[in-house]
This record gives C-alpha cells, sequence and structure tokens, in this order.
C-alpha cells in the first residue's frame, strides 16, 4: 500500500521502486552503524589518518541514508529504520566483533562499501526500468560518492 504522492508514476511502480530504496537505507544504516564501529576501534599505524576518514565516511552516508529514505516517502512509501528491523533487513555481513588492527577495518569496510555499492546500482537498475529518472539520479549520485569511498579504502591496502 502507498500514500498519496506527488509523483505521477503509477502505484505498483512506486511501490515496488519504493521496497527497493527501503532494502538500501537497512543496508545503509547498518553499513553506518559498522564504520562508527572501525572509528571508535582502530588501532595501529594508520590510526590518525583513519579515524577523521571513517567519520567523513559516516556523515556521508548519513546524508545520503536520509536521502533515501525521504525518496521512498516521496514515492508514498512508509520507511523502515530502527535497530532492531535493520538488524534483520541488511543484506552486509555483521562487522567481526574482534577487528582491531587498521588495515583490516579498511579491507572489511572496503568489502561493505562494494556491496552496499552494487545494491545501489541493482536498485538503480529497477528504477530504470520502471522510468523513475529521479530516483536514478539520486543512485547515481550516491554510486559515485560510495565507489570513491571504496578507492580510497582499496588504495590504502595498495590494491
Ligand atoms: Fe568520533
Amino acid at each position: 500500500m502507498t500514500y498519496r504522492s506527488p509523483s505521477p508514476l503509477p502505484e505498483k511502480d512506486r511501490e515496488q521502486i519504493a521496497a527497493a530504496l527501503n532494502a538500501r537505507l537497512a543496508d545503509g544504516l547498518d553499513l553506518h552503524s559498522q564504520i562508527k564501529v572501525a572509528h571508535w576501534n582502530v588501532k595501529g599505524p594508520q590510526f590518525a589518518a583513519l579515524h577523521p576518514l571513517f567519520e567523513t565516511f559516516a556523515v556521508g552516508l548519513a546524508v545520503n541514508n536520509d536521502s533515501i529514505a525521504e525518496r521512498a516517502v516521496t514515492l508514498g512509501a512508509q520507511v523502515r529504520g530502527s535497530v532492531r528491523y535493520v538488524a534483520r533487513a541488511s543484506s552486509l555481513p555483521e562487522y567481526p566483533v574482534d577487528a582491531s588492527r587498521d588495515l583490516v577495518h579498511v579491507r572489511l569496510l572496503a568489502e561493505r562499501f562494494e556491496q552496499y555499492v552494487a545494491g545501489l546500482r541493482g536498485t538503480r537498475d529497477v528504477a530504470a526500468e520502471l522510468g523513475d529518472e529521479d530516483t536514478v539520479d539520486l543512485l547515481t549520485a550516491a554510486v559515485r560518492e560510495f565507489e570513491k569511498h571504496a578507492w580510497f579504502l582499496r588504495a590504502t591496502l595498495a590494491e
């Protein structure tokens, strides 16, 4: 069921796009919490560079999560995003509790950013298929931003 929306797209299309956006919101909220865990627990020679870098990632992702949630609501959906809901709905793997060394965190986050971006691409395909250029535009900007973050992390690993 969807609410009244300013979008001219048919209701069933809005529902499908919003469901995909809700899935990306769950992933994004999960990833945000994992980045904060890395920001807090990172140790090693790269601490001084990585502690603030991870915070920059978290801030960027928080803004993006808000945009994704608000796009879903604009399309007439109800968004889900409580910690308990996200724990069930996220498609990302849990963050290892014993991660400590700097480059271990870098690798764990690189893998998760890449998985998150793959999800964004899949959701963008859904929106493109249904002719929602505005959601495509939102997701393209997000893909660009988080691919860049994945590159920062891979470059830190010299990969
Ligand atoms: Fe902090």
